[in-house]
């Protein structure tokens, strides 16, 4: 059975309250769906050294991959925001790692939605990389 933006976006919406987030109570969560209907849910984990702060997408992400899962069709994300809120950079590379054009539907909890492609939200992910002439 074919897996809807609604299924996802409420699993995302719980996923969240599953955030470890002392430091900046912003609690954020994912969830990934995989070609083989498949979904794995992330949230952000947080650390006291700020840096090693772990986002929700590849908290999602390295689940899936652990599961044997790498290909993906969409990822959900959702905030209690007023808009819906864009992936960090660093997750942008990461997701693109699997899938350059994978479909990103940004959702606060409150009914509020944006899709994507994650091209458009970082062109040229790879292009050069390892490249040597
Ligand atoms: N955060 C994510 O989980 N994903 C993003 O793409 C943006 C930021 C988390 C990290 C940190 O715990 C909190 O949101 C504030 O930056």
């Amino acid at each position: 059975m074919q897996v809807t933006d609604k299924q996802l976006i409420k699993q995302a919406i719980e996923v969240a309250s599953q955030a470890y987030a002392p430091y900046s109570k912003f609690h954020v969560g994912v969830a990934l769906l995989g070609k083989d209907g498949r979904i794995f849910t992330g949230c952000n984990v947080e650390n006291i050294s700020y840096g090693l702060t772990i986002c929700a997408e590849r908290n999602a992400l390295s689940s899936a991959v652990a599961a044997g899962c790498r290909d993906f069709t969409k990822m959900v994300m959702t905030t209690d925001t007023k808009e819906p809120a864009s992936p960090c950079g660093a997750c942008r590379q990461v997701l693109a790692e699997f899938n350059p054009d994978l479909e990103i539907l940004l959702a606060n909890f409150h009914g509020k939605s944006v899709t994507f492609s994650l091209s458009e939200l970082l062109p040229r992910p790879t292009s050069g990389i390892l490249d040597r002439p």
